[in-house]
């Protein structure tokens, strides 16, 4: 591992091994949570509308196909799981599924994207223009009693979002915008003020798309054709870079134990068949140790 300061401005590579934890992989692999109560990982595969819980003690990974097209599966403190259709959020509790918490239902432009959960037990959840390219969708946030409340408009593909350690200030992607944009963020009563630009992703044929805050309150921010993803301090500066043998890397959470293992979803939707050949490993969830601890994962109070 090499760790190399930023003095000249160009961060460079700082750990670009990994192991893979599940492969074959996924065609959009997305969304990794890890599910702290069973010791588990929820990642999915959006197009192949299934719901993945990877097992790092057996080293197993078991799908639940779902009805539409899934875009985030988080785990619940009473139990069970809450994931994301296009038609809004479902609860999956052993075999008792309730929904739709509708978000956009009636919309059949946008579906939902990318969700977490803040510390208050709420989720955060955004969705997108299925043209990719109209600022159409909207930011969410879902009390535990199930309200639903809009808190940001005109968003175009609503992905990472964030915490800092202290829970005052909320990251947030909008990827078109190729901007790590950062608000502050009362967890009390779950308002937002304030949005301001915390980091330009300059990657070239890269769009920033999942992300995830380490123990130290910097940010890793997986890099959509940007063969890896990169890490801000708390000041927004571009502190060091992950390069993988994949062109779509899509999010990242860190799970295990000691929450140190930093896991890692791509994509092979949409590569070309010489492309894929170059790139057999895209698609798979793959683990990395960056050196760092992660956060925990929070969990859905309603
Ligand atoms: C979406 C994809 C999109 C990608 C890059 C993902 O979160 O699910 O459909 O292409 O972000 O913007
Ligand atoms: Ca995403």
């Amino acid at each position: 591992m090499t760790r190399r300061s930023n003095r000249s401005g160009v961060a460079k590579p700082l750990y670009s091994e990994f192991e893979v934890a599940v492969a074959p992989g996924a065609q959009l692999g997305e969304g990794p949570r890890w599910d702290a109560a069973t010791g588990t990982l929820l990642w999915v595969d959006i197009p192949a509308k299934l719901v993945h819980r990877y097992d790092p003690t057996d080293g197993t990974d078991t799908t639940k196909p779902v009805a539409d097209v899934v875009s985030l599966a988080l785990p619940r403190r009473k139990g069970g799981i809450v994931f994301g259709l296009p038609d809004g959020l479902h609860l999956l509790n052993g075999r008792r599924s309730i929904g739709p918490v509708a978000i956009e239902a009636d919309r059949p432009d946008t579906r939902t994207n990318d969700g977490a959960c803040d510390a208050a037990g709420r989720i955060w959840v955004g969705t997108m223009a299925l043209d990719e390219r109209s600022p159409v969708a909207a930011l969410y946030r879902v009390d535990p009693d199930y309200a639903v409340t809009t808190v940001l408009t005109g968003t175009t593909i609503s992905n990472g979002l964030g915490w800092s350690p202290s829970g005052r200030l909320f990251y947030f992607i909008d990827s078109p915008t190729r901007r790590v944009d950062v608000f502050d963020c009362d967890l009390g009563t779950g308002e937002l003020e304030n949005r301001r630009r915390f980091a330009a992703v300059e990657v070239e044929g890269a769009v920033p798309d999942g992300l995830t805050v380490d123990a130290e309150g910097c940010l890793w921010v997986a890099l959509h054709g940007g063969w890896g993803l990169n890490r801000y301090s708390p000041e927004g500066e571009l502190v060091a870079t992950v390069t993988l043998p994949v062109e779509r890397v899509t999010s990242c959470c860190f799970g295990g134990d000691d929450l140190r293992d930093l896991y890692v979803t791509t994509r092979r939707e949409g590569l070309s068949a010489s492309e894929r050949a170059a790139q057999p490993l895209a698609g798979c969830l793959l683990r990395l140790d960056v050196g760092v601890a992660g956060l925990p994962t929070d969990a859905f109070a309603g």
